[in-house]
């Protein structure tokens, strides 16, 4: 099966840098997000992104008019119908997620693939709420889209093979490498990388060491291209802190718990880079770690 008309759901981070990569790979993209207001927020983070690759000399002015052309965005979920593959990047809540996967179910034609790009629900629970759980997937991908190279595609007990292969060859197409992964809540970066940011936070309540250190600690000691706290923010801390709960909730296990701070932190509105403030603030030339 050859995907060829793409739909993405939500355009916040990370829907504006999948439309963006499979807009550049040369695929039809339409994007939904639920307001004229969103719908603008996310055309301007595509469009500064494409801007930016043509400033670096990575893509060529015309094949970013190219892959711009190919872009277009709707507020009305009934014009996804024709799509050969729907992505939902949409808030990390499961009862979002089947609204939406069974809202999509209805609209779309039988061949049509619906993919999440989830970071800690199962894609069985959201195929749960479609009547094509054989045409349900999970296809993750790493912030930012445009750079990171990975793509966990995940498949449940009921996923086809046919969906399953014709997914896989479509990370293929975007310039990604994939990975196949089993469908348990983390996959397999997540299982490891969201106990190691909680675990900074932790240490962080504990008064080990600042902001800072800490991340200058993983930076240079580590050679990791950002420190745990700088990725929080990069993440957004609202949704650092819904996969926790999520993942906590499915495993029970206390590595996956929020700590307090982190809650803190949200009920602020500190969600990171995304509003301005996290753990640092964002609003001049170099991040500045805030008082907490
Ligand atoms: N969009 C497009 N391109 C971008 C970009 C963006 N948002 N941010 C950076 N880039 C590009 C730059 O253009 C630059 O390209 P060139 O080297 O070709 O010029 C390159 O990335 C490096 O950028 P910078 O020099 O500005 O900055 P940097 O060297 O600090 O790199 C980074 C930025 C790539 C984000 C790097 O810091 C990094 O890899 N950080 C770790 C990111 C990470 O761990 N992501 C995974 C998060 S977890 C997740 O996604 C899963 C989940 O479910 C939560
Ligand atoms: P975000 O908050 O930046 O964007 C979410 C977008 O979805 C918003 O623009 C919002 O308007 C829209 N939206 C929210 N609820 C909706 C609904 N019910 N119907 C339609 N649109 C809706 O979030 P994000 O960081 O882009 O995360 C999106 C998904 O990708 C989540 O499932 C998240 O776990 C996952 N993810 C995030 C990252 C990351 O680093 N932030 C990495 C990989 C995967």
């Amino acid at each position: 099966m050859d995907i060829e008309k793409v739909g993405v759901v939500g355009c916040g981070l990370m829907g504006s840098g999948i439309a963006e990569v499979a807009a550049k790979a040369g695929l039809d993209v339409l994007v939904h997000e639920m307001t004229d207001d969103l719908v603008d927020a996310g055309q301007g983070r595509i469009r500064r992104s494409l801007d930016r690759a043509v400033e670096k000399e990575k893509l060529s002015a015309s094949d970013r008019d190219g892959a711009w052309g190919r872009l277009r965005f709707t507020t009305e979920l009934s014009e996804l119908a024709d799509r050969d593959l729907v992505i939902e990047a949409i808030v990390e809540e499961i009862e979002a997620k089947k609204k939406l996967l069974s809202a999509l179910d209805g609209l779309c034609g039988p061949e049509t693939i619906l993919a999440s790009n989830t970071s800690s629900l199962t894609i069985t629970d959201m195929a749960a709420a479609t009547a094509r759980p054989d045409r349900v997937v999970g296809l993750h991908f790493f912030n930012p889209v445009p750079v990171m190279a990975l793509v966990e595609v995940v498949r449940t007990i009921a996923t086809s093979d046919e969906a399953f292969r014709a997914v896989f060859s479509f990370a293929e197409r975007l310039g990604k490498k994939p990975i196949t992964a089993k469908d348990n809540s983390g996959f397999v970066v997540n299982l490891l990388l969201v106990p190691y940011m909680l675990d900074a936070i932790r240490q962080l309540e504990r008064g080990v060491a600042s902001i800072q250190d800490i991340d200058q600690a993983m930076t240079l000691g580590l050679g990791h291209p950002m420190g745990p706290f700088t990725l929080c923010d990069f993440v957004g801390i609202d949704t650092v802190l819904r996969i926790s709960e999520i993942m906590f909730d499915e495993y029970r296990e206390r590595r996956y718990a929020p700590p307090p701070l982190l809650r803190r932190l949200v009920s602020m509105g500190r969600f990171g880079k995304k509003t301005g403030q996290g753990f640092y603030d964002w609003s001049g030339e170099q991040p500045v770690p805030l008082p907490l």
